[in-house]
């Protein structure tokens, strides 16, 4: 909501009444609360450019092409750092890292360090939720503490690039990598971005506790054809920029410093040979400086994408696309050379690549201070410390979303048994989710244990067994397979006062290269779930999971579902601190649950069509075999152990200039129950305009806690970054006209009200 930066023009749009003003670089995704718009690009260290022309001068071709090239650690060696290689990544040994570092500064010619990089996603060690639950808490403080303190724990080892935050969005639940981005919405979406690339940067990511962020994966790669991974998308203009760019585009406003273009084609051009999205979009629009690198060996796939016949067309398309570093494949370096003399490729495009390579090196203080500090590097303290710790733990917490709660199943009563029953139930490696870091199995508290300590009378069977095994093995009852026997689960949910099921998916089956047909709960799970409930014992299900299950069965059967993600190194406490009600559960879900597989894609902020959903009628957008149109649970939907009511929403006033602003207050009370947090939201609605526009779209919430029978008001200001749209030719337009407002608490219901733009 930080408005429009440059009013270009008032166009008309070849309808008579409709007049809009077309404003580019509006933020179309700003973020309550500000960001530090552009940050990356006042550069902090004046001179640098200077020192970059000192070194382009004296550079020799080979010299530059090495700077563009990006190996694994397992490539690395001696003599490719005193070549002068550009950056090292998954090398996290503190002293092998400090050992080429000191060859690289010391030894090649034009002594400049190595860039070391590493996937921190949601945590190093410290390994927090993974990114769609905490995109679930609705609370940019979340991904703050995680991104601090991965941070922290990233530049200890001496690597000062986080391949993160990665901000697909998705609508995709087949996809495994959904578990990696904040879901299915760009307002959401782009918060959480703007807010890691903030706390993992800091003002200065020279800072030792800092690093430079690398977004990704530029872009569209949330939308694979059928969810299947690495596959193609295809898409209009108005919805790459509506949708997908948002994110993006708020982490390159926060200051991100370098980004990684992804696997997929959009409209069949790959995004590391994308010269709209690299070039046009990112460095000439959004007015990036840092660099581009390729995804892992995604230069060499445009080969077989089909837009390049070897190495060197390959080459050649990603260069002039705007990819400036390769990542384990070798193309440019290789080919670089016949390019120029062929002059298929520039100097002058290698000397940009260059440039910004060695910008973002000095920005991030590596001339200055190049090596790591091994005693702290190798010293355990440094890691997971008792404040990080619970600083996860509470972030754990605000990342759960209570599904269903009938009858008051929870909050469990602690003064009763309890038996813990599953393949999830005393289980430390799942709880860490996929891109775990550096994380260890051994830091994790498993849900047992996590119960035990906060009620002794607590017992664990585990029911049925899970596996952890990775493709080509197509195991997909991986969990709770066929061996499952549940007799000794039934009799200790007999002996106990109150059951805790805790199912899910391994981490295996989710993030990268974990696409499913099958979304249900794996295996025999549901099987599980129906003998104990046989036993007529209370029971609750806790779920941990990497994507939205379709949960049908699960909530047909269960009277409690708390939706747990994978929480992270405390899961144990966190879990039983939801369920024995010392933390009120607040989260929201940050994307669809669908009812089928057949549903999807079904998000929240669809478009309409000519004929809406019925399922009471024929001719209509519906399915015949599915009696609602809805999705089993929605986006923004979670329940608390409180209730609150919205009531009172006004606007500030009745209409808006186009380059005005207004504001929608709205009161929430919490009218029973405990102290507890809910979560505002802010939709709306552009009821006509030259392009149909979504149902509704998410423009601002908040995250408040209540006392029991507190009130208090929210007010949330919107402008033109937030009425306006992209049209298809990728204009952003503020078009004149009626706005719908709704302020609720998921993305149905809620209260209305409506002004008009003029
Ligand atoms: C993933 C990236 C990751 C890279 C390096 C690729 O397979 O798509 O997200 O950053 O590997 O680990």
């Amino acid at each position: 909501m930080r408005g429009a930066k440059n009013l270009l023009a008032a166009i008309a749009l070849g309808m008579a009444a409709l007049i809009a003003l077309v404003l580019t670089g509006a933020t179309g995704a700003a973020v309550q609360g500000g960001t530090k718009a552009g940050a990356g690009r006042l550069d902090p260290k004046p001179g640098i450019e200077k020192k970059i022309d000192e070194l382009l001068k004296q550079m020799t071709l080979d010299e530059k092409l090495q700077q563009l090239q990006l190996d694994a650690d397992w490539e690395i060696t001696d003599d490719g750092a005193r070549a002068g290689v550009g950056s090292v990544f998954s090398l996290t040994d503190p002293v092998r890292i400090n050992h080429l570092q000191h060859i690289a500064v010391e030894q090649s010619r034009l002594h400049i360090p190595i860039l070391f990089a590493f996937d921190t996603i949601h945590g190093y060690r410290t390994v927090f939720p993974t990114p769609l639950g905490e995109a679930s808490s609705f609370d940019p403080s979340v991904p703050t503490a995680d991104d601090t303190i991965g941070a922290r724990e990233t530049a200890t080892v001496g690597i000062k690039q986080i391949y993160s935050p990665m901000v697909d969005l998705s609508h995709e639940p087949r996809w495994g990598r959904i578990a990696e981005g904040a879901g299915e919405d760009p307002y959401l979406g782009s918060v959480f971005a703007a807010a890691r690339v903030e706390a993992a940067q800091g003002a200065d990511y020279s800072a030792l506790d800092k690093v430079v962020t690398s977004v990704k994966h530029f872009a569209a790669y949330g939308q694979p054809e059928g969810g299947r991974e690495y596959n193609t998308t295809d898409m209009s203009e108005q919805r790459l920029r509506n949708f997908y760019l948002p994110p993006f585009k708020a982490a390159i406003e926060a200051g991100a410093g370098t980004v990684m273009c992804s696997f997929n084609a959009i409209s069949g051009v790959p995004g590391c040979a994308n010269h709209e999205t690299e070039t046009d979009i990112l460095k000439k629009e959004w007015k990036f400086d840092g660099f581009i690198e390729s995804d892992y060996t995604a230069v060499d796939e445009l080969i077989r994408h089909g837009i390049a016949g070897n190495g060197a067309d390959a080459a050649e398309a990603a260069l002039n696309a705007g990819t400036d570093s390769e990542m384990v494949s070798t193309n440019i370096r290789d080919n670089a050379q016949q390019l120029l003399a062929d002059h298929r490729i520039t100097m002058g495009r290698i000397d940009d690549a260059v440039r910004r390579i060695l910008r973002v090196k000095f920005r991030a203080g590596l001339f200055d201070q190049p090596y790591v500090d091994q005693a702290k590097a190798t010293d355990p303290t440094s890691f997971v410390t008792a404040a990080d710790r619970a600083a996860e733990r509470a972030a754990a917490g605000k990342s759960m979303v209570l599904l269903k709660n009938d009858g008051g199943a929870l909050p469990l009563d602690p003064t009763k048994s309890v038996a813990v029953i599953g393949p999830l139930g005393n289980d430390q490696h799942d709880m860490l989710g996929p891109w775990w870091g550096r994380g260890r199995d051994e830091d994790a508290v498993s849900v047992y244990d996590g119960i035990k300590a906060q009620n002794p009378d607590t017992t664990f069977v585990q029911g049925c067994t899970i596996a952890h095994t990775e493709p080509p093995d197509n195991t997909p009852n991986d969990v709770c397979g066929a061996d499952a026997g549940f007799a000794e689960a039934v009799a200790a949910a007999r002996t106990a006062d109150q059951v805790v099921l805790a199912l899910g998916e391994s981490r295996e089956q989710s993030g990268e290269a974990a696409s499913r047909i099958d979304i249900d709960l794996p295996g025999l799970q549901q099987e599980l779930i129906d003998a104990i409930k046989a036993t007529g014992k209370p029971f609750v299900v806790v779920l941990f999971n990497g994507r939205p299950l379709t949960l049908g069965k699960v909530d047909a059967s269960a009277p409690a579902i708390l939706e747990a993600w994978f929480p992270g190194v405390q899961a144990g406490n966190a879990v039983a601190d939801v369920l024995f009600g010392k933390v009120n559960p607040g989260g929201k879900l940050p994307v669809s649950f669908p009812q089928q597989v057949g549903q999807i894609p079904i998000y929240y902020n669809h478009e309409p069509t000519g004929r809406p959903c019925n399922p009471a009628a024929k001719y209509n957008s519906r399915y015949r075999d599915l009696p609602t149109c809805a999705p089993l649970y929605s986006f923004g939907y979670g329940l608390s152990y409180s209730t609150f009511e919205l009531s009172n929403l006004r606007l500030s006033a009745q209409t808006m200039p186009r380059r005005g602003r207004i504001s929608a207050s709205v009161d929430v009370a919490n009218t029973a129950g405990p102290k507890g947090d809910e979560v505002v939201q802010l939709y709306i609605h552009d009821p006509v305009a030259s392009i149909s526009q979504p149902v509704r779209r998410l423009r601002g919430f908040q995250r408040i806690t209540l006392d029991p029978g507190a009130k208090k008001t929210v007010t949330f200001t919107l402008d033109a970054g937030d009425v306006g749209f992209y049209d298809n030719r990728g204009r952003f337009v503020v078009e004149p006209g009626q706005i719908d407002v709704f302020a609720s608490t998921s993305s149905v219901g809620g209260l209305t009200a409506s002004f008009t733009v003029r």
